[in-house]
């Protein structure tokens, strides 16, 4: 590995057996309860175990229409939000996207040894331009810059929704390709789907899961920065049955109570079986729900004191990500050469 990293990740090199880690998340639309469960908090727990780099991919963002100065507040918001949910940028990397040239540079490498008909494959390409007047080529070569994101990194490991599988596989596909017409030059990442939290359903409708698109939709979602009352609120309204058994089920009719209950297990960290337990003595649905609103906001309390904290110094929240993309850069700069080498393109002298 030719990392000529700076201090940080330097720190985090030293001992080459720690598997590398790369994840993004897009900052658009407000994190809710399922980005922080099913993804920022395993982010957050895990960073002792592996090298660790974490993107706010504001490129993919632009791939649908943004508002400007709303895509700006929400990149850095998200960076705020991801920080004091515990990203500890001595223990990781947390950097922008666009901040780092290489990603963009990489995707036209990629670009030119990726067939077209794998893009047109991808399910979410389908579902995101089905309907639209104006798809942007962008959105069709999405899965590129993201399979640059990744393999600039030599990353092993690709925590996603599963959502985001098809993806990875693609950049596994492209890092085999690349491999085979140019030699050994990516490793070939695997996604890493989390079992806990994978989906927290939406709490107006619990078969589908909460997402940033349906977060508009009253009681739908617990966003981050809710209120304690408004999260309260949003845990009355959910949606159950109209039993009275409070029981992990996989039932699709107790989806509802089922949601509730994984979201209470993956606040506190508890079995299934203990969970079973500390609702033995509840007193109904409405018991329950009040208790899951609880620990929600004892979780949420903290992150957002610091969150709002953070906010209120943009420019130490902004020289904190100019020193996660320097750390990015000195990872994927000397790989990119590397690439721009193995295609025959002369390098600046
Ligand atoms: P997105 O909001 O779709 O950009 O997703 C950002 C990250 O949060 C990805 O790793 C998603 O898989 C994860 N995520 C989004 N929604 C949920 C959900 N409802 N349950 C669990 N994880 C989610
Ligand atoms: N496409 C991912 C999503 O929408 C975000 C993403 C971009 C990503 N680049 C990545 C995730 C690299 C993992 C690795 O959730």
């Amino acid at each position: 590995m030719q990392t000529q990293g700076t201090d940080a990740v330097m720190v985090t090199e030293t001992d080459g057996t720690k598997k590398r880690v790369f994840s993004g998340i897009q900052p658009s639309g407000e994190l809710h309860l399922g980005n922080y469960l099913g993804a920022i908090k395993g982010w957050a727990d895990r960073q002792n175990e592996k090298v660790n780099f974490f993107c706010i991919v504001d490129l993919h963002a632009i791939t649908v229409p943004q508002d400007p100065e709303t895509l700006r507040s929400r990149t850095r918001s998200v960076a705020a939000m991801l920080l004091a949910s515990g990203l500890d940028p001595s223990r990781c990397t947390l950097f922008i996207q666009s901040h780092v040239p290489a990603h963009a540079e990489g995707c036209w490498l990629l670009n030119c040894v990726t067939p077209i008909g794998w893009l047109e494959r991808m399910t979410q390409f389908k579902d995101k331009s089905a309907g639209q007047q104006r798809v942007s080529t962008g959105l069709l070569d999405y899965p590129v810059l993201m399979a640059a994101d990744i393999i600039l990194y030599d990353a092993d490991e690709v925590p996603v929704g599963d959502d985001q599988k098809q993806h990875v596989e693609l950049a596994r596909d492209i890092a085999s390709r690349f491999n085979r017409l140019y030699g050994e030059t990516f490793v070939v990442p695997e996604p890493v789907i989390p079992e806990v939290g994978a989906r927290v359903m939406g709490l107006n409708d619990p078969a589908v899961k909460m997402s940033k698109t349906h977060s508009a939709a009253r009681g739908h979602a617990v966003a981050m920065l809710d209120e304690p009352e408004e999260i309260e609120r949003s845990f009355r309204r959910a949606v159950t049955d109209s039993g009275n058994e409070i029981a992990f089920s996989d039932d699709p009719a107790k989806a509802g109570v089922n949601n509730l209950l994984g979201i209470y297990k993956v606040v506190t960290g508890r079995s299934k079986d203990d969970v079973a337990w500390d609702f033995e003595d509840a007193r109904g649905y409405g018991d329950l729900k009040a208790r899951v609103a609880e620990v929600v906001i004892e979780e949420l309390r903290p992150i957002q004191q610091r969150y709002h904290r953070l906010m209120g110094d943009v420019g130490e929240l902004d020289s904190l990500l100019a020193r996660g993309a320097e750390q990015a850069e000195a990872v994927s700069g000397p790989k990119l050469r590397e690439v721009k080498e193995r295609v025959g393109l002369v390098l600046p002298g």
